[in-house]
């Protein structure tokens, strides 16, 4: 029996690794999604992304610190944009960003970006 692995076996074990994980990655996502669509959040994100960079954005001009969102836990996110809202958390910039977003928003936004990992 010929036991040596030859390049094209070598090249057909990781293309089927690399499905695995492909198939892992989507599973995950799909899976996570259930709680708040990330998908529609990225669209209503869009507005948000001139001031917080995210993964491939980059803020263009930082005249002052801007929190980095992308990586955040979700939780975090929600209660953050929640205070914003109820203005019992103070950020004039961030209470007029926050206050016409509903709870369906906020969900879909902070499930973005939570799921953009860290930079
Ligand atoms: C004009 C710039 C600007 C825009 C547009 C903007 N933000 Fe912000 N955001 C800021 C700044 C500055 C802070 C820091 C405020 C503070 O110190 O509380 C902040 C803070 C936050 C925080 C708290 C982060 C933390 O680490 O505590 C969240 C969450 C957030 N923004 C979400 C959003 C979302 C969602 C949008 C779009 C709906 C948005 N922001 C639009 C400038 C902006």
């Amino acid at each position: 029996m010929n036991l040596t692995i030859t390049g094209a076996q070598r090249r057909l074990t990781s293309t089927a690794l690399a499905l695995g994980i492909m198939v892992g990655i989507m599973i995950s996502t799909s899976s996570s999604a259930l709680a708040g669509d990330a998908a529609a959040g990225e669209k209503k994100a869009y507005t948000c992304l001139g001031c917080h960079g995210v993964l491939h954005y980059v803020n263009t001009y930082p005249t002052y610190h801007v929190p980095k969102l992308g990586g955040q836990h979700k939780e975090y996110l929600v209660e953050a944009l929640k205070a914003y809202r109820a203005k019992t958390r103070t950020h004039g910039t961030m209470q007029a960003n926050a206050a016409l977003l509903s709870d369906e928003d906020i969900d879909d936004i902070a499930e973005y970006f939570a799921s953009q990992g860290e930079q």
